[in-house]
């Protein structure tokens, strides 16, 4: 309910104001002085004033001037009579009053239908107040997530660093492959994109792309750069890098979704492959991918074991054969093939590793 103060020093005035507004629906304050209607104003929550011009002590203009200081948002009405028309003037250019009435006034006539309107304004007033108070809070609430989004960003950015500088180290490491992780990791997502893959689905396909080799910072140089084949005993020592790698990314949490690539990269869908002999259902689809990607580059790049890089059709000739053997995915083959044919350099354009 609204709550509207009378000020008037004129008692006949403030007591037929009583008489006429006693059934209204809003409460009612009366003061007979300028200096009474400040303290009501500062103990209870008025909506409305409507003040007399001329009173003794404190006048009209210097108590709505008072008004607006304790509490801009009360709607101000002033009630003069004609020979205060200059001093109205000065007020309505001093104060921001919502009206004036002019004595002598008509209650049902002249003053109710103004107070209801000033309702109404102090309802709007109120109302405008919430919702900006409520928009400030969502905008905190906005700034407070942005904040929160750009520390974020700048925690993938890092982690994003690191993956690379892995790579890149594995690389130094593993001098031949010179570029491997890059081609591996750019068909990889090109695969993964052909196979409606979603964003984060070929953000995880790509740092697993990246970084299925890092195991190999743990083999020897002797065995790593061997020129021509491994023993047998070295060759088991070289399937070890897919432990290893695992147990190096094992405790970073936001690596969580790319150790199944690394572990298993080189699993075969027959069960044939290492190091948990895993079969076809076992095999998730970004392992299926960097497995067959990785050959292929193995296949068609210069390796310390076989200087002479097959041609794509010789590549394409292995991998279908293992597909028939039941060892490769088959459907991953063929969009490989499909992306190698339509663009038979894109695997060497790209020397910089990016991500999504
Ligand atoms: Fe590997």
């Amino acid at each position: 309910m609204a709550n509207i103060l009378f000020v008037d020093d004129e008692e006949n005035i403030l007591k037929s104001l009583k008489r006429a507004l006693i059934d209204e629906k809003y409460s009612c304050y009366f003061a007979d002085s300028a200096k009474k209607g400040l303290e009501i104003i500062k103990n209870n929550e008025i909506d409305v004033v409507v003040s007399d011009m001329r009173m003794p002590e404190i006048d009209g203009l210097k108590f709505l001037q008072q008004v607006q200081a304790i509490s801009p948002d009360i709607v101000k009405i002033i009630q003069s009579g004609q020979a205060d028309m200059y001093q109205l003037i000065s007020v309505i250019n001093t104060i921001d009053v919502f009206n004036f009435i002019l004595k002598p006034w008509d209650i049902d006539l002249t003053l109710k239908p103004i107070i209801n309107k000033a309702i109404s304004q102090a309802k709007l007033i109120k109302s405008n107040k919430e919702l900006n108070k409520e928009l400030a809070e969502k905008l905190r609430e906005l700034e407070i997530k942005h904040f929160r989004l750009e520390k974020l960003t700048e925690s993938l950015e890092d982690s994003n660093s690191v993956i690379i500088t892995i790579a890149n180290a594995v690389e130094a490491k593993d001098m031949e492959t010179n570029g491997h992780v890059n081609r591996v990791a750019y068909l990889s997502q090109k695969i993964g994109e052909k196979l409606e893959l979603s964003h984060g689905e070929i953000d995880i396909l790509m740092k697993g792309a990246i970084l299925h080799d890092i195991g190999k910072i743990g083999i020897p140089d002797i065995i790593l750069n061997k020129p021509g084949p491994l023993t047998a005993e070295e060759f088991e020592i070289m399937k070890t890098h897919t432990i290893i790698g695992e147990n190096i990314i094992k405790s970073l949490k936001s690596f969580e979704g790319i150790r199944g690539i690394i572990r298993h990269h080189h699993e075969k869908l027959d069960g044939s492959g290492y190091p948990d002999g895993l079969n076809n259902g076992q095999i998730d689809i970004y392992t299926r991918i960097v497995a067959i990607v990785d050959i292929y580059d193995a296949l068609t790049s210069d390796r310390p074991y076989r200087k002479c890089a097959m041609s794509q059709e010789q590549a394409f000739t292995i991998l279908k054969n293992d597909v028939k053997k039941g060892l490769l995915d088959k459907t991953i083959v063929e969009i490989l093939e499909k992306e190698i044919l339509e663009n038979p350099n894109s695997n060497f354009l790209t020397n910089s590793l990016m991500f999504r």
